[in-house]
């Protein structure tokens, strides 16, 4: 095995995303494009790494951090200029060069390292992976002669009607000897359509120059999908979603609508849970086993135990523990952390609050900045009362507490281990353990009032 290499594109504006945000930076699945392609080609035993970026070079770089160099194209003249821009790094060097697009986000690793083993095999200068499509439109179209071999690849807009006809397509990957490529580098015109330099004509020169040009088919056009535009963008967050759902469903996960629920890469999910539609679940999320989520549920980085349920709930960067259960209707706001067997009910808000296990919120409450024991009982419409307008303020209700209804805890407040607070108290100072409390106005009945008022009309 000769030394690797491997180029990644992602130097390009993406004007036909009419997008603010730099093409290779979309996601797809909740991750950009260039990570996706990044990620990929980290599986391939390659020396060097080199992302040409030009548009968005800042924000590409800080995405993809020190996993690759990078080299500069200030301008951009095209996908062969592109390359030529890693001559510093690669020019020079014997070995391998994989070239591939920031905007294949669903090129897979195996594929491309058949792709190199092919080209390796047939000692070529040059091989392009091709796909077969029954829409070929945008993409370069692959000519062969009559015998079958590569000749040439040329652009859709460059393409006579005849040539428009070819259904197999240039995937924008390649392998190349790098010597070979650089040399031909430098042969590379921009008298076509588009006035750019662009890299498939690299096939052509090498071809004419007397060296083997080969080319590898795929089966799956669907992989090497290139994303110019917001249609493009959906068809790929529909393949990867699908490609997701069945990883998790063969990985012993029921779910209900595949087409329906959407599962960010980074997720894992353990054995017998149920994903009804409706979910999405992002981030960097891990669900147990046995859990139920859904339907219509939100989850953002999120760590969930076994046997949970989260129905028709929003949670996001929490710990949530085992048996617990949550919503319907329920949002559990960052850094939270319910322990085993809680419940978090209808209309419950949670915000950095920790609720202790076997802990209950059943209907309509607000608890933030709080720490709630075991066992606790938190009352109907009862709210910790955090904030002065200023600062916030922690609520300690210790364990086995029942807060009564409709009760307002004003922090910074302790309500003492086993103590009760009754039902429509504005707590504002410490309860003792045992005690109840109740601090609310005492009832007065006026007997007869309304009928007095009836007599003096
Ligand atoms: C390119 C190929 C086409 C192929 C298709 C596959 C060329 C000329 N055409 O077309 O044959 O079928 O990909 O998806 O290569 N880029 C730069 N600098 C530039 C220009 C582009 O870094 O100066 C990057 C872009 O960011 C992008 C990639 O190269 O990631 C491909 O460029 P794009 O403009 O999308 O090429 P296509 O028109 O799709
Ligand atoms: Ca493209």
């Amino acid at each position: 095995m000769s030394n690797r290499y491997a180029i990644i594109l992602a130097a390009g504006q993406g004007t036909r995303m009419k997008s603010k945000l730099y093409k290779v930076l979309h996601p797809v699945c909740g991750k950009p494009m260039v990570q996706h392609v990044m990620d990929q080609v980290n599986n391939l035993n390659i020396e060097k790494i080199v992302t040409i970026i030009g548009h968005g070079a800042e924000l590409v770089k800080e995405q993809l951090g020190d996993s690759c160099e990078y080299a500069l194209q200030e301008e951009q003249l095209g996908t062969a200029h592109a390359v030529m821009q890693a001559a510093q790094q690669l020019a020079g060097l014997e070995g391998t060069t994989l070239v591939v697009c920031g905007d294949t986000p669903l090129i897979k690793a195996e594929t491309m390292d058949a792709l190199i083993k092919t080209h390796e095999e047939a000692h070529a200068a040059a091989t392009v992976l091709t796909a077969v499509t029954e829409n070929p439109a945008g993409y370069g179209r692959v000519l062969r002669n009559a015998e079958g071999h590569v000749e040439k690849i040329v652009e859709h807009k460059d393409a006579t009607e005849e040539e428009r006809q070819v259904t197999e397509i240039n995937t924008g990957t390649y392998c190349f000897d790098n010597k070979a490529l650089f040399s031909a580098l430098q042969n590379v015109s921009n008298e076509n359509a588009q006035g750019e330099y662009y890299l498939p004509d690299v096939i052509e020169i090498l071809k004419s120059a007397g060296h083997i040009v080969t080319a590898s088919r795929t089966e799956d056009f669907e992989e090497t999908l290139g994303v110019n535009d917001r249609v493009a963008l959906s068809q790929a967050e529909a393949i990867l979603k699908k490609r997701i759902n069945e990883m998790h469903m063969r990985n012993g996960v029921t779910i209900i609508d595949p087409s329906n629920t959407y599962i960010e890469t980074g997720v894992t999910i353990g054995r017998d849970t149920v994903i009804h539609p409706g979910s999405i679940i992002k981030g960097e999320s891990i669900i147990g086993e046995d859990c139920v989520i859904g339907p219509h549920t939100e989850i953002k980085n999120c760590e969930i135990g076994n046997s949970s349920t989260v129905r028709h709930s929003a949670a996001f960067e929490s710990i949530i523990g085992s048996y617990v259960n949550i919503g319907p209707f329920a949002h559990i706001r960052p850094d939270s952390d319910i322990r085993d067997k809680a419940k978090i009910g209808n209309f419950v808000e949670i915000k950095k609050a920790v609720i202790g296990e076997g802990s209950k919120a059943s209907h309509l409450s607000y608890i933030g900045d709080a720490e709630v024991g075991n066992d606790v009982n938190i009352g109907c419409g009862s709210i910790t009362v955090n904030y002065d307008g200023k600062n916030k303020y922690l609520t300690k209700i210790e364990d086995h507490v029942f807060i009564g209804c409709n009760s307002n805890l004003v922090a910074p407040v302790t309500i003492g281990r086993g103590a009760y607070v009754a039902a429509g108290s504005t707590i504002t100072e410490d309860v003792p353990e045992d005690a109840l409390s109740i601090a609310r106005a005492r009832q007065i009945n006026k007997e007869d009032y309304v009928q007095n008022l009836k007599i003096n009309e």
